[in-house]
């Protein structure tokens, strides 16, 4: 029996593609490494790839890895509209589909989805700031804030933004919050490819035509809520640069606590951010990974429809980051190292 059982599971030696978007994001490489070391330990052989945040590189990755002969692909797509084409040679090939953070849109070669609950996140960083201004309390006080999401492509950004509205949007109905640019939709607010540079160059143009007199007693801005710890970043060099301090400057989330915005949040630059373990993520999906190819029932606890089907997905839990918690979080937990985070300016 024991024997039986253990032949069923075998994996030893199965080629697992693993098709990551970019190394610019620090989050992406943990994904990556994590999801090698683990898959590698359970016995499976591992393409990894990065892909440069280029579609066309992505594409090219995965249909090497189908021509390689894997046995499943796990993806973090750079468009989630775009791979189409792509899975459905890996359909072709019964290849199992795994999609890895961010959903794969209109293709029903995508067999489950693994992440984080990408709305809790959003509601999070819109809960932090209604509790940090309180919001519910604020009188005649009001309060102005700017929006800054992420890629256009990313289907993960509706989630985030759509999240942290459910929590703001009263605010801006009956005016405690209001968008001094107006720009609040949803191409105006993105940042293409998630950079950094464009997010900063953004601000720093919201901050020319809006809040040019901000610091020296003219209108104020208050919140700059970004989606990610990248954006989140750019925003921040933007005000630094613009003159704002650990003192004054507006109430900014992120999330990834990417090591720069952790230590962001260390100087009082950076209000909060969401942890998403990666380890945890890549635990869940070398799990999946092993009850698809075993035939087992796979453990899934939310569905996401992806324009064509409805995706079954097992989704890890968020948690809430800010310089209150980030040592027990992030150092005591072993993601970072005292070192990594050591504020030295
Ligand atoms: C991920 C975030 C990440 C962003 C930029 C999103 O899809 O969920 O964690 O910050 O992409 O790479």
């Amino acid at each position: 029996v024991a024997e039986e059982a253990a032949e069923e599971v075998d994996v030893t030696g199965k080629l697992v593609g693993v098709a990551m978007p970019t190394k610019d994001l620090q989050r992406w490489i943990q994904d990556g490494e994590n999801m090698k070391a683990q898959l590698e330990a359970a016995g499976y052989e591992v393409d990894l790839q990065y892909a440069a945040n280029d579609i066309q590189t992505q594409v090219s990755q995965i249909e090497n890895m189908i021509a390689n002969g894997c046995k499943a692909l796990v993806i973090a797509s750079i468009d989630g509209e775009a791979l189409g084409t792509v899975l459905a040679q890996a359909k072709e090939a019964g290849i199992p589909v795994i999609a890895y953070d961010r959903l794969i849109m209109n293709s029903d070669a995508v067999s489950y989805y693994a992440t984080f609950d990408n709305w809790d996140v959003g509601v999070k960083q819109g809960t932090y700031i209604a509790e940090a201004l309180d919001l519910a309390n604020a009188g005649d006080k009001t309060y102005n804030i700017e929006f800054i999401t992420g890629d256009p492509g990313d289907n993960n950004i509706n989630f985030f933004f759509d999240g942290a509205m459910s929590v703001l949007q009263p605010y801006l109905d009956n005016g405690k919050l209001v968008c001094v640019s107006g720009q609040t939709d949803f191409e105006t607010v993105a940042t293409p490819a998630w950079k950094s540079e464009t997010a900063q160059a953004r601000m720093d143009n919201i901050l020319a035509g809006y809040y040019a007199d901000a610091l020296t007693g003219g209108q104020t801005l208050d919140i700059c809520l970004c989606s990610n710890d990248s954006t989140a970043l750019g925003v921040t060099n933007s005000l630094v640069a613009f003159g704002y301090t650990a003192e004054n400057i507006p109430v900014i989330t992120g999330q990834d606590c990417d090591i720069a915005n952790t230590k962001n949040m260390v100087k009082g630059l950076q209000a909060m951010s969401v942890f998403k373990d990666t380890r945890a993520l890549a635990e869940a999906t070398v799990k999946m990974v092993g009850e698809i190819l075993a035939g087992a029932e796979v453990e899934v606890n939310a569905t996401y429809a992806n324009g064509v089907k409805d995706v079954a997905s097992f989704n890890c839990t968020p948690v809430f980051a800010d310089v209150s918690n980030y040592v027990e979080l992030l150092i005591d937990s072993g993601y970072y190292t005292a070192e990594d985070l050591a504020v030295t300016e």
